[in-house]
């Protein structure tokens, strides 16, 4: 898949631009700060209603104003979309589709695949476990576009849960326990779906990041992914999750039973602290290599090559799970921070794309492999290359 045409209105610092992108690679160079990564961030948000940067969309809206639009043209074979979502500062976001109004802006995801590799990525194997939720949950949902509303409902299930947990514990009484076993019930419907999706989908995930790893870094490798799950717990609910164990079973029925079952065992703890302690808010993803966990024991270079292998075996998955072939690839700012061999695999691995991408403050940093289509961004107006196609116009 790739995109056509990004039309932004009022999108971080753009006031208006409206650029043709092409098949195949595309670079956008500019210096720092001038509003590259506001552009795939831009493509990003359409594709996964994610921004790689920051949580919610606020940051977004360009400063002083009450709302931003996206437009993005999709196409697919000979299939085009037109997405269109509306931030608003005041009001709830709105989308379209095809031009026509959808009901729920969540209603568009599934329409454009992307996946985008950042230096952000680092996060994912060294920072907390939101990190790695964030990671499989988006590629969960780009994958089976269903689950974005599983994901709603869950945080809307425990958003009440907590509520009730909360009122209980101040109450100092079995106060509203009856209705806690109905939100109970939804909470293990909703969290066994999610938690036996994230263990399915890192069972295919694994293989294909092993290859990834190797076809980019040249150290010893083995790299493994687990999920490690409150649910399991044997002991301490606290953040950490130390004493909990890995799932493998993606059978959500039997999930669903471990889930019943440990909540009930830690129904008096989480009454007396007044919040849901188990679920796939509290779950997380152990990343190792060889014999080593990722987190905290593997080394600059080795992290970076880590990251990668999880966004290009992202890349391959979305191709096998979705019907639409390639995602589309954004490549931001990280040919800077590859050493000459892996800039040179990744540009050999990323070149067949259906579209690649790739965002860069120098030229030069970017392997002659994946000269292509250059667009020049400077101060939130984007312009075509001297050299290149007349494929970029900008009104400011
Ligand atoms: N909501 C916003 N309104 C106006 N300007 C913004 C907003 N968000 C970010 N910016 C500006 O966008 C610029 C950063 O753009 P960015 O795309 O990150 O640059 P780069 O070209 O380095 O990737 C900064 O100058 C920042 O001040
Ligand atoms: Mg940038």
């Amino acid at each position: 898949m790739q995109v056509r045409h990004l039309t932004l209105s009022n999108f971080r610092n753009y006031a208006t631009a409206d650029i043709a992108l092409q098949p195949g690679v595309n670079v956008l160079v500019g210096p720092n700060g001038q509003g590259k990564t506001n552009l795939v961030e831009a493509i990003q948000y359409v594709s996964t209603l994610r921004s790689h940067r920051v949580a919610g969309y606020e940051a977004l809206i360009r400063l002083g104003q009450p709302q931003a639009i996206v437009r993005l043209l999709a196409r697919w074979q000979d299939r085009e979309n037109l997405i269109e979502i509306e931030l608003n500062r005041d009001s709830p976001n709105r989308a379209r589709v095809n031009r026509a109004d959808v009901s729920r802006v969540r209603d568009t995801v599934g329409y454009v695949t992307s996946v985008i590799f950042a230096p952000e990525d680092l996060r994912i194997i060294k920072e907390d476990p939101s990190d790695r939720r964030d990671f499989i949950d988006g590629l969960i949902v780009q994958s089976a576009p269903r689950f974005a509303a599983v994901f709603a409902d869950y945080e809307r299930v425990l958003k009440q849960r907590n509520t009730l947990l909360r009122s209980a514990r101040a109450a100092k009484g079995n106060a509203g326990l009856s209705t806690l076993e109905a939100w109970d019930e939804q909470l293990v419907q909703y969290g066994s779906e999610i938690i036996a999706a994230r263990v399915a989908l890192v069972a295919k995930l694994e293989p294909l990041v092993h290859a990834a790893y190797a076809a980019i870094a040249d150290e010893k490798n083995d790299p493994a992914i687990r999920v490690k799950s409150s649910i399991l717990a044997t002991a301490g609910f606290d953040d950490e999750l130390d004493q909990s164990e890995y799932l493998t079973d993606s059978n959500r029925e039997t999930v669903a039973e471990k889930f019943a079952a440990k909540l009930m065992a830690v129904r008096d703890r989480e009454l007396d602290r007044g919040v849901t302690l188990i679920g796939p808010h509290r779950d997380d993803l152990v990343f190792t290599l060889g014999d080593l966990p990722a987190k905290g024991y593997i080394s600059h270079g080795e992290t970076w090559s880590y990251a990668l292998a999880l966004r290009l075996a992202s890349v391959q998955l979305l191709r096998s799970e979705t019907h639409t072939g390639d995602p589309i690839l954004i490549l931001d700012d990280v040919f800077a921070e590859l050493d000459v061999t892996r800039r040179t695999r990744l540009a050999q691995l990323v070149a067949d794309n259906e579209q690649v991408i790739i965002t860069a403050a120098v030229a030069a940093d970017i392997p002659v492999e994946l000269a292509a289509s250059m667009l020049h961004v400077r101060a939130g107006s984007v312009s075509i290359s001297a050299t290149g196609e007349a494929n970029g116009e900008v009104r400011q």
